[in-house]
């Protein structure tokens, strides 16, 4: 009776100590995908900003307003649907003042969002700044998160910035796609919102 207790006390030993491990190698594992996954959601951002900006500055600058709004309103959604893809990666922009409701920040999203906004009022939110967790969600889940903010520059008034500078043909098409639009009124240089992007590094036992 002794001696098989004692079998069992080294067993469950040996199980703890191989899952101990385990769990040591999977940490292990989820270091290189975190690296993977930040270089990829860099990339994401950096292209997605890269071709939008591109075409935007072109249609403003022959003063085509509604084709220019065609680049936020489809040429954006497109490119991401492109990113959102690839299985387990979401790409979205998105601002606690939102002209679409479907760009609204979730709640990690909105914690981000106002930190970026806390450290832009104390003039501290720097070009080179971005935001990266790793977090386990509801869903068990354990997503890489990756924001960058965005900041208003000059051609972003266009549709951005205080409506009497707005031309009346874009303040129509708001009026119309966008009744309850809360991204006006910004001034150059405030923090219009941020790219926020989440891959799936891993996910629970039972799952794929
Ligand atoms: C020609 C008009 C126009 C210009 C110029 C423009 N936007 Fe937008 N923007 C829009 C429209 C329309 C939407 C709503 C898109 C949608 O339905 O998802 C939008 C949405 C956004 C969103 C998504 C969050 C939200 O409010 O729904 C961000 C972020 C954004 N714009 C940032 C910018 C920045 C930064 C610039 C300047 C580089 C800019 N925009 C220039 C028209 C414009």
């Amino acid at each position: 009776m002794r001696s098989r207790a004692k079998i069992t006390v080294f067993v469950s030993l040996l199980i703890i100590l191989s899952l101990a491990l385990s769990q040591g190698n999977n940490a292990l594992a989820t270091k290189a995908e975190e690296e993977a996954a930040l270089k990829t959601a860099r990339v994401m951002t950096t292209e997605l900003l890269k071709r939008t900006k591109g075409m935007l500055v072109k249609l403003l600058h022959e003063g085509d307003m509604l084709k220019a709004i065609t680049v936020c309103a489809i040429a954006v959604p497109e490119i991401m649907a492109e990113f959102n893809s690839k299985p387990h990666h979401t790409i979205k922009r998105t601002s606690v003042k939102y002209r679409n409701p479907a760009n609204m920040p979730d709640y990690y999203e909105r914690k981000i969002l106002e930190e970026m906004q806390s450290l832009a009022d104390k003039g501290r939110l720097t070009p080179e700044f971005e935001s990266i967790d790793v977090v386990t969600e509801n869903d068990d889940i354990t997503y890489l998160r990756y924001m960058k903010p965005l900041r208003v520059e000059k051609p972003c008034l266009n549709c951005h910035g205080p409506s009497e500078n707005i031309a009346p043909e874009v303040m129509k098409f708001l009026a119309k796609f966008y009744p309850d639009d809360r991204a006006r009124d910004f001034k150059e240089g405030d923090l219009r919102g941020a790219v926020s992007v989440k891959i799936a590094l891993k996910f629970p036992e039972n799952q794929p």
